[in-house]
Parts: C-alpha cells; structure tokens; sequence
C-alpha cells in the first residue's frame, strides 16, 4: 500500500476546505489542515491532522511544512463575506492578501511549486455577458472581490518568476452538503442564500432577506448558480491530478452553468414543507448583478470536471439532512431544535463520487 500523499489545506476547518479534506483522503492523500478556527470548526477536520496557526505567520507555516513535507498547497483560508468586507476592509486585506503572500514564500522558501487557489466570481463584478466565461473582465465591486483579483494576479507573478504552477478556481456559489451526512454548513453568522431559506423555514430566524424582487430577471429575483460543495470539492482533487500530470498553469470557473433564481429556491423549500417560507423583501444591494453564471466549458475540457450534484433538489436535500444529522448539526454545540423534514428529491446522488 502506497502511503497518503500530504497536501496543506489552509482552511480545512472551513465548509467548502473540509468538504475537500474529504474528496482528498477518498483519492489517497492526506490532507493536513491548516486553519486558526476563527470560522472554522474543530469538528470539521476528521481526515488528517490539524494544525492551528495562522497564515500570516510564516514561522508556524514554515514549521509545518517542515514537519509534514506537503507536495501541494489547497489554499482556502479567508474571510469571505462581501457585506463585511465593505464594513471593514481591513481584516480583509491583512488575512486574504497577506496571508496569500505569506503562503506563496513559505511555498517558494520550500520549494512547494503546486498550489490550488480559492478564487471567487466575485471577481468579475457585473458580467456584461452570460454564461460568464474566464476570458470575461475581471471587475469586482466589493474589497472581498478585490482581495481575491489582487491574489490571482500575485500568484500569476510569482509563478512568472518564481515556476510555481497553480490552478485558480473561480467557485461559484457553494451550496448544499455532505450527502453522507458527515459534514454541514456551519458559517456564523449564515449569509448563504440556502442555509438562511431553510433557517426560516424552520423557524430558526424569523424570515429570509430577499434583496430586489425588480432585477432584470425572468422572476424580479436574482439569478445564481449554485454548485454543490461536494462537487467543488472534488474539483480539488481534480485540479491536483491536473498538475501532477503536468497540466499548465490555469484560472477556471467552479460553476454548474445553470441559472436558479432565487424565487425557484423559495418555491422548491415551500413545496416540499407544504407552506410559504417567511420572508422579508428589501432593496437591491448595490453592485449585485442581477444574472451570474458560468460557462463551465473549460473545467470540462482541461480538469475534465462536471457538476453531477449540482442540483437545486439535491442541493436543498443535503443541506436540510445536514441540519437534521447530529455529526453535521454540531448537536454537541447544544443548537437544540428540531428542523421540519425536507423530503428531497435524491435521485441526483446516485453514482459515489470516484476518487
Ligand atoms: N462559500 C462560497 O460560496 C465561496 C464562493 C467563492 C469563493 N469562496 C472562497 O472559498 C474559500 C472557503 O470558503 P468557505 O465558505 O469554506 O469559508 P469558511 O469561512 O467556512 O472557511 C474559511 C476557513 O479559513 C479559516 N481562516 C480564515 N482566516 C484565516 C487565517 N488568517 N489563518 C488561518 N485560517 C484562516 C477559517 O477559520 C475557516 O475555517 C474562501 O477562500 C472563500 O473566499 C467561497
């Protein structure tokens, strides 16, 4: 038996970072997180170590680089919420831009040249055409966007002058959760579209914010493209196999290609619960473009990835069984309540996801 292959996961106690720790001990490596737990969860690294540092220290980096020898780096740690990043930019800055910089010379310092980079759509601001495809113009509107741009452009230039190799992926919205149950979304506060529709749905908060029902829109709502988190995870996998067989370096979008309004999701969770979920209409945010989704051509033709869970049913199915499973509710965290049954359409999963 060949033993795991290391690879550092900054942000492994994250969602979609554990989600991927998972994707990567199936494919036999051996993911060693690397994360602070300021948004991640403890409970969430269950397929290899845990170191707890953070990233813009490079000696806590360095030493575990020197410790585990990682032949690749999953770079996922950042703070991610587009509303705070307007409130306070700074912390912003400071964890994703310098704590990417930190990573790449602490990469570079031992001579790690494969790095898998968490970009976001938020990069391209209002796209002027749709699908959006990674040859569109990358215009964010918010500081999160802006850090995530600045990255992908620091690590086109060290892999210029320095021969690091790097696949940035472009995720799109992630959604849904572990369909065995084992993992769930676990973000605090909860911003994400899905995991707050159900919330109302069950009570936990008293209604969802919709914000604009007079976009451009073939329902008033904003359109998006939801990819499963257990498919993006398995982008990972896929981009690794992609620069270990000597694939060129790359920026590729991480989305299903379809569009789902938010309305459709609303509809779905009332179906299903047999009554409306609460909600509460307010103004458009500024900068929010009414349609996003991607072209996800290229991640086809060069990682050989697509979307097989990236279904609304599935999505809205594992997301409410993750609220319903112990493992994923963090019962042990005394959350305490029972959430309404959402009887899923779980005709989605059917294949195990090939390592
Ligand atoms: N969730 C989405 O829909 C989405 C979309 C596009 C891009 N992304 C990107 O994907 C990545 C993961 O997102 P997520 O939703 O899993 O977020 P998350 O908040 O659940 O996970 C981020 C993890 O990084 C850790 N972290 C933050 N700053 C750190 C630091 N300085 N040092 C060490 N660890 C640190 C947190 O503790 C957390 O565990 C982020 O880079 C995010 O910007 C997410």
């Amino acid at each position: 038996m060949t033993a795991p292959r290391p690879i550092l996961v900054t942000g492994g106690a994250g969602f979609i970072g554990s989600h991927a720790c998972k994707q990567l001990a199936a494919a036999g490596y051996l993911p060693i997180t690397f994360d602070n737990l300021s948004r991640g969860h403890r409970r969430a690294v269950r397929w290899g170590p845990l170191i707890v540092g953070d990233i813009r220290d490079s000696a806590a980096l360095e030493c575990a680089i020197a410790e585990y020898r990682p032949e690749a780096i999953l770079h996922f740690a950042a703070l991610a919420y587009v509303g705070e990043s307007v409130a306070d930019p700074s912390p912003y800055y400071s964890h994703n831009v310098a704590g990417t910089l930190a990573i790449l010379d602490a990469a570079r310092g031992a001579g790690i040249d494969q790095l898998v980079f968490s970009s976001s759509c938020a990069t391209y601001g209002v796209p002027d055409t749709l699908p959006v495809s990674e040859t569109a113009p990358q215009r964010p509107v918010s500081p999160y966007g802006r850090t995530k741009l600045f990255c992908e452009q620091i690590i086109q230039d060290y892999a210029a002058a320095y021969g690091l190799r790097y696949v940035i992926l472009r995720y799109f919205n992630a959604s849904g959760c572990d369909p065995d149950g084992d993992l769930g979304e676990w973000h605090t506060p909860e911003t994400h579209l899905v995991p707050r529709i159900l919330m109302a749905a069950n009570g936990i908060i008293p209604s969802v914010e919709i914000f604009g029902s007079d976009h451009a829109t073939p329902d008033g709502t904003c359109v998006r493209d939801f990819i499963h988190v257990t498919d993006l995870a398995h982008a990972h996998v896929l981009a690794l196999d992609y620069m270990s067989s000597g694939g060129k370096s790359l920026a590729v979008n991480i989305g299903s290609g379809q569009g789902v309004s938010v309305r459709d999701i609303l509809d779905a969770v009332s179906r299903n619960t047999g009554r409306p979920v609460p909600t509460e209409m307010r103004p458009r945010r500024q900068g929010d473009p009414p349609i996003l989704y991607a072209d996800p051509a290229l991640a086809r033709r060069t990682l050989g990835f697509s979307a097989r869970l990236s279904n609304i049913n599935v999505i809205l199915g594992t997301a409410a069984a993750a609220f319903a499973s112990p493992a994923a509710t963090g019962a042990a965290e005394g959350r305490g309540w029972q959430p309404t049954p959402f009887h899923a359409d779980r005709s989605g999963i059917t294949a195990k996801l090939e390592p």
